[in-house]
């Protein structure tokens, strides 16, 4: 018989202690795919609106199946999703958890969440073979889901944040959009960013820019449902063609790290820059070093990253900086793309803001 290589001495206590770990994240990655579905049925708005339902209540207002909801629910409670109260046997939701599941407006809303794991989940099949034979996946070639996810998770972070801390953080561009400013934002995607901006600056013009052009039809859809169309304007382009110029502002709302030539993407941006205008580059939160990304936000965004970001990059044969890169390797770029400036003005925990000068 052959001996094993290398001989192990297990530690009972921590092993117990690892396999506790495992086993929620068992739970925790099911429970991601029931939280997707919950948000697609109804079943989390539904229960928020009420005192507290049984299965049967619950399945009969969403116009489902009695037996899948009471098994949907068993999940949910034991996740602590939704609450259940045994002396009645009814489940509810509790103010904390119907506004961070079922209220889009909130900051607090996580539901966009869910949209994305369920599309990155479709996404690991192309990605294995990639990690095998090198390439990658455009993001125009993901579940669409991706998209709206993307939307749903970022907006409750702009609206908290963006007109309130990280536009007053930047070197004198509140009071130019508040006189009446021109901006880019580049990677765009559905437009949320450039929405926001445009509701609080109404005297500044605004031109979001993305190269997925369905992201770019559903941005003017956006314009348009909120009475915007005449102060944005969305255009199909890619990060180093973009036209027009004498920006005040141009941003970069969690892009930069996924483009193909994120150095090309700032060479233009610096070009098309007013000389005292500002780059906004906001980026997922990450650590300076490797093991600052030992965290749940830090997880997450590598996640993401493995399945999204970085193979994005990695379908161009791009630089693939992956949406943990350090401010140092954002600050080279910087300088390579000639800003003679860049300083983190400020940070949230899902996001770190940049701003690079000429
Ligand atoms: C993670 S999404 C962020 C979208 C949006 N900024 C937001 O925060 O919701 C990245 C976006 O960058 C766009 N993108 C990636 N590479 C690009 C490039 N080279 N030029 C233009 N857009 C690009 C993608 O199409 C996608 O919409």
């Amino acid at each position: 018989m052959s001996q094993p290589a290398l001989t192990r001495e297990i530690n009972e206590d921590k092993m117990n202690a690892f396999l506790g770990k495992v086993v929620t994240d068992f739970g925790a990655s099911l429970s991601s795919i029931l939280s997707y579905m919950g948000l697609k049925l109804g079943l989390y708005s539904a229960l928020a609106d009420s005192d507290g339902m049984t299965p049967a209540e619950l399945a009969e207002k969403t116009n489902t199946n009695e037996r899948y909801v009471r098994e949907w629910l068993l999940n949910q409670a034991s996740g602590e999703y939704v609450h259940f109260d045994p002396a009645t046997g009814k489940y509810s939701m509790l103010p904390e958890q119907a506004v961070a599941l079922t209220d889009e407006g909130s900051p607090f809303y996580v539901g966009g969440g869910f949209y994305v794991v369920k599309a990155m989940l479709n996404a690991q099949p192309r990605i294995t073979e990639s990690f095998q034979k090198g390439g990658g996946m455009l993001w125009r070639e993901h579940d669409p889901d991706l998209f709206v996810g993307t939307e749903k998770f970022f907006r409750p972070g702009y609206t908290a944040h963006l007109v309130n801390e990280w536009i007053p953080s930047l070197t004198g561009i509140e009071e130019k959009l508040q006189a009446g400013a021109k901006v880019a934002d580049i990677g765009c995607g559905h437009g949320a960013s450039s929405l926001i901006m445009a509701k609080a600056y109404p005297n500044s013009k605004f031109f979001g820019f993305d190269n997925h052009n369905e992201s770019i039809l559903t941005a003017r859809q956006r314009a348009e449902d909120e009475g915007l169309s005449d102060s944005v304007t969305f255009v199909t382009a890619n990060a180093d063609s973009v036209t027009e110029n004498e920006f005040d502002l141009v941003c970069f709302f969690d892009c930069l790290h996924d483009m193909g030539d994120p150095l090309g993407a700032l060479k233009r941006a610096h070009h098309v820059l007013a000389d005292d205008g500002s780059v906004m580059i906001v980026e997922p939160m990450a650590g300076n070093t490797v093991e600052e990304n030992f965290n749940p936000v830090g997880r997450t965004f590598a996640g993401a990253s493995t399945l999204c970001c970085t193979a994005n990059s990695m379908a161009l044969d791009g630089a693939a900086l992956g949406a943990c890169a350090s401010e140092d390797q954002f600050r080279e770029i910087a300088a390579e793309a000639g800003f003679t400036h860049f300083k983190r003005t400020a940070e949230t925990p899902f996001n770190r803001i940049f701003e690079a000068r000429k």
